[in-house]
């Protein structure tokens, strides 16, 4: 589709969508009331920019249902986000919601080179999370055979992997390093499976990553975005071909970028926050929702859609250290290059007087010797200081001795007890 035609599409469903919001969910009518605007207000994409945020703890204050713009009866499923962080988010899909959810992770699988007929490993999680179902129906919708594993039981994944022989997983980025593991703990081969795939996503991972997954198992590794808020995985997906960037499926979900701090809407290719706007769904339409995570739209290449660049993290994730900002895939970027160690580490924010403390915690290699170890940790404090511009303790942990992704990793684990002075 020309971008002209797209457009067209776009701002005729976000009226619609800015319509249905106003009529059925008292929050979405009370904030465009009090910003003085009606849904007809908008008559440019660019008029959206007029109208206000939704955050997450928006959502949360209007937990469980009061989100939703639909008749209850209409509602077929309900998710829920992980919640680590306070009250979870519930989310609902009417049928057709569901319809949209499917056809946007065919797409994305298709874009990632899978076909009709492939053999499709799911090891996202079932349940509330959205990952394993969604990725579920859509790889069914694509017409392939799925494997629904789900999260968990590392041994058995490595098995259902060898004998069922699937062409594609869909996995967490840190989970897959555990299967990388399993795999070597039995004595397999991870380049030999039937493997030719990966869609990673759910959390940020580096071109590092990217490369360690890539040469470890022999297979192409590309992005899938989503957030349960806007529908679940599929919302932007990496072609294979290109793979630099992922194509946000924007007939369906209207991106933006804006500062984190203003609000201000960014142009396209500057850095900010990403916010999305629902443009087709029916049982929780959302308008300007803050994701919170960080990333630049990018011009569209053999797709008419824009791309969005891989995220570099989350507001939420920024450590912020004697005033330098820092985000903990700059630190995956150095300990995935540095010999020695493994790709499993761990940031540990501690308190030390006045100041905060950062250490990373990396795993050495089996066959690391005590030499290498103590070299390794000297590469990555003096990394550290020269690229990002702070000091960092640096502890090089035994072999398999880091707690172990099985979905989302908990990069950071924050040891300080009490606030900071000045927050
Ligand atoms: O993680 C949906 C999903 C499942 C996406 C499976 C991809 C694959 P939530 O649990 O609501 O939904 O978490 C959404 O996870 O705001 C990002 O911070 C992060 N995230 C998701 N995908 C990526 C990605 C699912 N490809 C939150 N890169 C989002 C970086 C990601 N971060």
């Amino acid at each position: 589709m020309p971008r002209a035609e797209l457009e067209e599409l776009q701002l005729q469903r976000l009226r619609a969508t800015l319509r249905h919001a106003y009529d059925n969910v008292p929050f979405h009518r009370r904030s465009f009331d009090a910003a003085g605007l009606r849904p007809e207000d908008c008559r440019t994409l660019g008029d959206l920019a007029r109208f206000p945020f939704t955050t997450k703890d928006g959502l949360r204050a209007q937990y469980p249902y009061g989100m939703f713009a639909v008749h209850p009866s209409r509602v077929r499923r309900l998710h829920a986000s992980s919640g680590t962080t306070g009250t979870p988010t519930v989310v609902g899909y009417t049928q057709g919601d569901l319809d949209v959810w499917a056809e946007v992770v065919a797409r994305s699988l298709r874009a990632a080179g899978a076909r009709p007929g492939d053999r499709v490993h799911v090891a996202y999680g079932y349940g509330l999370f959205t990952g394993g179902l969604g990725a579920h129906y859509g790889a069914e919708r694509l017409g392939c055979t799925v494997i629904p594993a789900s999260g968990g039981m590392t041994a058995r994944q490595v098995r259902l992997i060898t004998d069922l022989r699937p062409d594609i997983i869909m996995v967490t980025p840190t989970y897959m390093l555990t299967l990388l593991d399993e795999f070597e703990r039995q004595g397999l081969d991870p380049r030999a499976t039937s493997l030719r795939a990966g869609v990673f996503g759910a959390e940020p991972w580096t071109e590092e990553m990217r490369r360690e997954i890539e040469e470890r198992f022999a297979i192409d590794a590309v992005d899938i975005y989503g957030l349960s808020e806007v529908i679940g995985p599929g919302v932007a997906q990496e072609c294979v071909d290109a793979k630099g960037g992922l194509h946000v499926w924007e007939d369906h979900f209207y991106p933006e970028i804006v500062d984190p701090l203003t609000g201000e809407v960014l142009p396209d290719g500057a850095h900010g926050e990403l916010v999305f706007t629902s443009l087709t769904k029916e049982a929780m339409p959302v308008v300007r929702y803050r994701t919170r995570d960080l990333t630049r739209l990018l011009p569209g290449t053999a797709r008419a859609f824009r791309r969005m660049e891989k995220i570099t993290g989350r507001c939420d994730d920024m450590i912020i250290l004697r005033g330098v900002n820092l985000f903990p895939a700059q630190i995956e970027e150095i300990v995935l290059t540095v010999p020695g160690v493994s790709p499993h580490f761990q940031l540990r924010l501690t308190r030390e007087g006045r100041m905060d403390h950062l250490t990373v915690r990396a795993e050495a290699r089996p066959a690391a010797t005590p030499e290498q170890r103590t070299a390794a940790a000297g590469e990555i404090a003096r990394r550290v200081k020269d690229g990002i511009g702070v000091s960092v303790g640096v502890e090089i942990v035994d072999p398999e001795t880091l707690e172990r992704s099985v979905g989302k990793l908990k990069r950071i684990a924050d040891e300080r007890t009490a606030p900071a002075p000045h927050e």
